[in-house]
């Protein structure tokens, strides 16, 4: 699939980097509580060190994140995969933009060109868990992929999204 734009004038894309660990904090602290439970299905006040490392020192191949920034280099959204242990062939995605950003096209955006890469890193699908009432997720994943399974556990939804289709 071809680049395409960003639907908010101003946003850029590129892989998340080591020295994005200061951003990458300060863009969960000014997540609402409501965003950060339906990317997390917790509470989340901070991150701690380990997991900053964790999330901003990726392979970009069984691990990848995108991030979106604005004018000011701020990180306002963040899509994820991470490559299953047991099944090579599958990783689970998150997304999560910005509040102020929410609902015009920034989450599909990011989930589409991360999709794209998943499968050049021989991913055939995406697995992805979310509270079932999270509408604007499950049809960021009907954007990447006509192909979904749905099943229900413990109150969450989960997804398999066929990224061959
Ligand atoms: C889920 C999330 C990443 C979607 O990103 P986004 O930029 O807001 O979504 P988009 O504008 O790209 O819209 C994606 C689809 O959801 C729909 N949508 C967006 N916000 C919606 C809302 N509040 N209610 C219902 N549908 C909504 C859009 O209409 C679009 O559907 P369409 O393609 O059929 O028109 C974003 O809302 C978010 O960060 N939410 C909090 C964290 C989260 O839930 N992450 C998902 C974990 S898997």
């Amino acid at each position: 699939m071809l680049a395409i734009g960003s639907p908010v004038p101003g946003l850029t894309v590129r892989p998340i980097r080591p020295d994005d660990k200061a951003q990458l904090a300060a863009g969960l602290a000014l997540l609402s509580e409501a965003s950060i439970y339906r990317r997390f299905l917790a509470p989340k006040p901070r991150f701690t060190t380990t997991e900053l490392r964790y999330l901003t020192e990726v392979d970009g191949l069984d691990h990848a994140a995108l991030v979106a920034v604005d004018r000011t280099g701020a990180l306002v959204a963040v899509g994820r995969y991470v490559r299953s242990q047991t099944d090579p062939e599958s990783a689970e995605v998150a997304v999560v933009v910005a509040d102020h950003l929410q609902g015009r096209g920034v989450g599909t955006w990011l989930g589409l060109q991360l999709a794209d890469r998943a499968r050049a890193a021989g991913i055939l699908h995406f697995t992805a868990i979310m509270l079932p009432d999270n509408t604007a997720a499950l049809r960021l994943l009907t954007r990447i992929s006509a192909h979904l399974r749905t099943s229900y556990h413990d109150g969450v939804r989960e997804l398999i999204a066929d990224l061959a289709a």
